[in-house]
């Protein structure tokens, strides 16, 4: 399905829950939160059935994200009812890890193949200070699962934020030295119009700077050519060196004209584009008895809709969604 820039929407997102157990700085505040109650989350059912049209349209990719997608009781069923739909190419998840010693091996015989772990940093002491509701040693032992569970390779997601851990990046992109993980670094994006934004904005590191500090600490960085043109994500090898390194630059160096993503919310709402607010309501169709063909209707206006551009640069995004209500 191509949408009217001519981008090729393939891929969907979907967040599954927007409860999370962790509280990063730059994505949920301590007090104040409201989450969606749960009977306007979409069922397993309801979401298999989105997937189902999404398929029909010419979808073959799928990620489940949330808030933290593995607090959903029936994540298991939810990856395998999506994973059992013919046509579907790829089931990959972003989670925080903490839920993986008892996950991990489910989910991969229940058809996920790959997982992106969040983590900023491995020093434990900082990373009690950004992501607060962790221990370093959760998350350790949630990788540790991941890899048992062949959902390799490892690829950690770290949030470079000023003054909590962009010292740790070296520490982090070593482990592309050492071993076959993927480390990416990720430039803080506001959403949400919060205190989470606010901080996004005021400690935000470009980039290049994460780089710099890589390179002058661990040596040169190859770049290594993308197979996908979609991916977000610019990569590097070290010389010698197992891994990958990648630099997801959403402000410095925005990638709307290879987007090939639409996201469903917990709450069953195509949402159009991570950066901005528009949203079409696919719940009330699925909710009022719609089938595949209305379901397909309503994503196909969805990709119709979608927008291209965003005002990150100015501190401008989204104010009705946060970052966990979206899921990345
Ligand atoms: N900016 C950039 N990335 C973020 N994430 C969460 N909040 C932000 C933010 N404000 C990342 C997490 C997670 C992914 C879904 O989004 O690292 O891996
Ligand atoms: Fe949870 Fe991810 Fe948000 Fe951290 S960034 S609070 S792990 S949803």
């Amino acid at each position: 399905m191509k949408d009217r820039f001519g981008r090729q929407i393939d891929y969907l997102r979907i967040s599954v829950i927007d409860h999370c157990n962790l509280r990063c700085v730059y994505c949920m505040p301590l007090r104040g939160l409201s989450f969606i109650p749960s009977p306007e989350l979409l069922t397993a059912a309801e979401i298999e059935r989105v997937a189902e049209a999404a398929v029909a349209v010419g979808f073959r990719k799928f990620r489940l994200t949330g808030g933290e997608p593995t607090l959903r009781p029936d994540i298991v069923e939810i990856v395998a009812r999506i994973a059992a739909l013919e046509g579907v190419e790829d089931v990959a998840m972003t989670t925080n890890a903490v839920l993986l010693p008892r996950l991990a091996q489910p989910l991969a015989a229940a058809g996920l193949g790959r997982i992106n772990i969040h983590v900023d940093t491995f020093n434990p002491e900082r990373l009690k200070k950004i992501m607060r509701f962790g221990t370093l040693e959760e998350i350790e032992r949630g990788i540790a699962a991941a890899e048992e569970a062949g959902l390799r390779p490892i690829k950690i997601n770290c949030v470079v934020t000023r003054d909590y851990n962009d010292g740790d990046v070296v520490d982090v992109a070593r482990r592309a030295l050492e071993r076959d993980w993927h480390t990416r670094f990720i430039e803080l994006m506001p959403l949400g119009g919060g205190e989470a934004a606010h901080l996004s904005l005021s400690q935000f590191v470009p980039s290049r700077e994460t780089r710099e500090r890589i390179e002058a600490a661990l040596g040169p960085l190859v770049p290594v050519p993308s197979a996908n043109p979609a991916d977000e994500s610019r990569n590097y090898r070290f010389e010698g060196g197992p891994g990958i390194v990648g630099f997801i630059s959403p402000v410095s160096e925005p990638y709307c004209g290879t987007c090939n993503r639409m996201r469903l919310t917990a709450d069953g709402r195509f949402h159009l584009c991570l950066l901005n607010d528009d949203e079409l309501d696919v719940k009330k169709v699925l909710r009022s008895g719609g089938g595949r063909a209305e379901v397909a209707a309503v994503l196909a206006r969805a990709v119709g809709l979608k927008p291209t551009g965003h005002r990150l640069e100015e501190g401008i995004s989204t104010e009705e969604r946060s970052m966990f209500q979206i899921g990345g």
